[in-house]
């Protein structure tokens, strides 16, 4: 089993969605469901914005394929994903490798991949919360992808920025939610 870890982050040491991310493949190892880890931060190690040249490379492709379980640190910025970890998906929506299109539709054909995605936000939006319409990390990322034929797992760390103490709380009931992920 190879996990792939993604980061996108720009906090360093204090990054939310790191310290997920560090729990996570803790778990994964610990549960004896990864003997080998690639890691890709793309902070460290940015991707150029997609050019078409840039499509020429599938590295990119090629690691996320060759990945039983992948896990990705997605913080919200600005509501959305960080543009670092959008340039890593536009690597991997590539039609002909992991989407087609068929006479009924789009078809995902990622077949097998566990995806868990480690979401930190500074504010609320789950259900009926009043910036709800905004949030575009999680729907975005289930999106993706749903449409290229995996179902990501999630664990959600919100209210991040409300107190010293909600962050804290808010972290812990997410490294929580971890433990039962890897069982
Ligand atoms: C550039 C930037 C933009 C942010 N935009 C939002 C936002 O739109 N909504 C929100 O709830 N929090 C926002 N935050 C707060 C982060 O989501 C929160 O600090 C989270 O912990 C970031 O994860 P990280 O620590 O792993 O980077 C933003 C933070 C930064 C640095």
């Amino acid at each position: 089993m190879t996990i792939l870890r993604i980061d996108s982050s720009i906090n360093g040491e204090n990054s939310a969605s790191r310290t997920l991310t560090d729990s996570i493949i803790g778990q994964l190892k610990a549960a004896n469901l990864g003997e080998q880890l690639v890691t890709r931060d793309l902070v460290s190690s940015p991707l150029p914005h997609l050019t078409l040249d840039a499509f020429a490379d599938s590295s990119v492709l090629d690691e996320f394929l060759a990945a039983d379980v992948v896990v990705i640190g997605a913080p919200m910025y600005n509501f959305s994903v960080p543009s670092q970890l959008k340039a890593w998906i536009d690597r991997i929506a590539v039609a002909g490798k992991t989407f087609h299109y068929t006479a009924d539709g789009p078809e995902g054909l990622v077949k097998g991949k566990r995806v868990i995605v480690a979401l930190a936000r500074g504010g609320f939006y789950g259900d009926g919360a009043p910036a709800a319409s905004l949030e575009h990390v999680e729907t975005y990322l289930k999106g993706v992808f749903n449409f290229i034929g995996v179902e990501p797992e999630f664990v959600i760390a919100e209210g991040l920025g409300i107190s010293p103490e909600h962050r804290e709380n808010s972290l812990k009931q997410a490294i929580g939610e971890v433990v039962l992920l890897a069982a």
